[in-house]
Order: C-alpha cells, then sequence, then structure tokens
C-alpha cells in the first residue's frame, strides 16, 4: 500500500504529535526542519532530535547552505540516531531560513541545490537508506524540470513536491498537475511524494489518481484531524465529538511526559485550538482551557470537559 505521511510542520510535529499521528495510522513521519549548523555545534542532544521507535518510519529533515555542513551533520545523526531516512529542506519560504541562503532558497541556485543534495546522498551512502528532498517548483518561476535534473543526478531517490513557488507561501491551489508531470519525467526508479491542500480523504484517493504518485504528505489538514489517517486506513469518514478529542488531546499530554512541564504545556497548547475545531462551543472551551494557570488545573478542565454531559456554554 503507498504510504501517507505526517508532512513536517515546525513547532507542531514534534516527537509527541508524530506518536499521535502514527498511532492514528500515519504510514511514515519526518522531523520538522533542524539546522545541520546547530547540530555541529550544540551535538545531538537536543528535543528536535529526539524521537521514538513509535515514530518510525522517521525521516529526519536538515537544513542549511553549507555542504560540508549538511554531510557532517547527516553523518553525525545517521551514525548515532538511525533514522529510517534524511531528508534535504528545500522548500522552506521563511526569512530566517532562506537568508542563510538555505531552505527555498536552494531554488535560485541550482549548483547550490545539486551541492547540498550530493552531500545529503553522500552522507546516506554506507547507511542503506535512501535520501530524499523536500522542494517547491522554484523560487518564483517554476522551474521543476530543471529541479528534478539537479536532484536525480545527485542521486536522490526520494522527491517530495509541495506543488507551489516559494514566493507563494501558501497562497494560490498547489498544483497537482506538475506533482503528475514530475511523476512522469522521473519513471518508476523513483519515489515521487505528492503535498499540497489535501484535506480530505478523497483529496487524497485523488491525488494518487490524478497523478500516479507514490505517496501522499499531509500538513495542516493533519493537525486539526489526525484521524484522517484512520480515515483512510477504514476507508471511512469519522466523527470525532468532542470527548474523543478530548481523549487525543489527554494522549499527547501522556507523550510530553519526558518534556519539561512548562515546553510540554507550551507544545500541548498550540495544538488544542486545531484539535477543538468545528466542535460546539470551541469559542469558549478553547480560552478557558489555555487559560489554566497551572497543568493540574488543566488536566481537571480536561477531565470536566471529557465527563460533561450538557453542551458547553459561556457561563462556564
Ligand atoms: C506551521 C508550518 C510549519 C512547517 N514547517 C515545515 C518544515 O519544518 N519543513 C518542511 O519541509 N515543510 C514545512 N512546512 C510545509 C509542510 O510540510 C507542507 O509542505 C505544507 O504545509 C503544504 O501541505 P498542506 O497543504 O497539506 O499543509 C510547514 C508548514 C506549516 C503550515
Amino acid at each position: 500500500m503507498k504510504p501517507v505521511i505526517l508532512a513536517p510542520m515546525s513547532g507542531f510535529t514534534h516527537s509527541p504529535f508524530r506518536r499521535l499521528a502514527r498511532k492514528l495510522g500515519a504510514d511514515w513521519t519526518w522531523t520538522e526542519l533542524i539546522s545541520a549548523k546547530m547540530i555541529l555545534t550544540k551535538g545531538l542532544d537536543h528535543p528536535l532530535l529526539s524521537f521514538t521507535e513509535e515514530e518510525r518510519p522517521l525521516r529526519l529533515q536538515l537544513y542549511d547552505a553549507d555542504p560540508d555542513d549538511l554531510f557532517r551533520a547527516g553523518e553525525l545523526v545517521l551514525k548515532h540516531l538511525h533514522p529510517d531516512g534524511l531528508d534535504l529542506n528545500a522548500g522552506c519560504p521563511a526569512p530566517k531560513v532562506t537568508r542563510l541562503g538555505a531552505g527555498a532558497a536552494l531554488l535560485r541556485d541550482l549548483s547550490r541545490l545539486y551541492e547540498a543534495a550530493c552531500a545529503i546522498a553522500e552522507a546516506c551512502k554506507g547507511h542503506g537508506i535512501q535520501p530524499s528532498v523536500k522542494f517547491r517548483l522554484g523560487w518564483d518561476k517554476d522551474h521543476l524540470e530543471k529541479i528534478t535534473e539537479a536532484l536525480l543526478k545527485a542521486g536522490i531517490k526520494i522527491l517530495v513536491l509541495h506543488a507551489r513557488l516559494a514566493k507563494e507561501g501558501f497562497s494560490s491551489r498547489a498544483r497537482w498537475s506538475r506533482i503528475k508531470a514530475l511523476k512522469e519525467l522521473v519513471g518508476q526508479e523513483v519515489m515521487v511524494i505528492g503535498n499540497g491542500d489535501v484535506q480530505s480523504i478523497r483529496d487524497i484517493s485523488k491525488l494518487f489518481q490524478e497523478t500516479g504518485c507514490d505517496g501522499v504528505m499531509i500538513g495542516r489538514a493533519a493537525l486539526s484531524r489526525p484521524w484522517i489517517f484512520t480515515e483512510w486506513k477504514e476507508g471511512k469518514i469519522l466523527e470525532f465529538s468532542l470527548k474523543d478529542r478530548i481523549r487525543l488531546i489527554k494522549q499527547l499530554w501522556k507523550y510530553f511526559e519526558a518534556y519539561d512541564r512548562a515546553r510540554a504545556l507550551k507544545g500541548l497548547k498550540v495544538l488544542v485550538p486545531r484539535l477543538l475545531k468545528g466542535v460546539h462551543g470551541r469559542r469558549y472551551i478553547v480560552p478557558w482551557l489555555l487559560k489554566s494557570p497551572d497543568e493540574m488545573i488543566f488536566k481537571e478542565r480536561l477531565a470536566r470537559l471529557q465527563d460533561e454531559k450538557r453542551p458547553f456554554t459561556a457561563d462556564q
């Protein structure tokens, strides 16, 4: 069965959320982008680099402009952390990344993209894992064919295309026709993972059918409906009630056990508004939960919501 994958999303798809997504049926997970330089200066003992066995198959994503840093950081993580894959970020349009010449800025200079991709491919050699690159169609113009040529020449075996230009951010629709063009271009030897604007299991099916891609990656929709992976496995839409969602939040809280408390509460609070999207009374429930002054009260409030028999109203 072709994989349906949780996308990397900085600040959201940390180890606890990846565990939840795997439990709910995501076939693969992906770390958010991690600076190669940061790894080389600070070492491997960092929350961004921690993962559990349950998150496997997991691909670890690096960003940097310097091929030598990418190679050395790649070697280090492969040797000591043993992720199932190593990925190069060539799609992030955030100025703090592109200013360094990394992320989507690599798409402006294809010889540098080639060297960065070679560094990732070289690090993977000898570890028996396949290198991948996650990229966009181009910086401000679509150069898919030239980008692909550089990546194939570098020995990249898995191509993940978020089918927009870097300059577009998240505006306009992802152009799935370009995912189809990519699959036609690379043939069967190279895996193509399609990404962009998948909202439902109908979209997953459509993206597979329309493009012939080998995997589908889901980002934002998985933050508010991580059970989309279960829906895909079971082939039906699932209704998640308030109680069901509180159960997921409690599960996430458990996964945060290894984190320091402030970090855990912060991590959970960014996900709560998303996980409660669409529930009755959300506009009262979310602020009430998020304003919990400490962990104990937060847990009490979760328990209250789970026991709640009546619909939630403003006076609570
Ligand atoms: C908050 C946020 C953070 C993201 N962080 C990363 C990242 O660290 N690495 C990456 O390759 N893409 C990142 N992305 C892009 C997503 O992986 C994905 O390509 C994009 O959201 C399009 O997919 P979607 O329409 O299913 O959300 C991020 C997206 C969002 C919304």
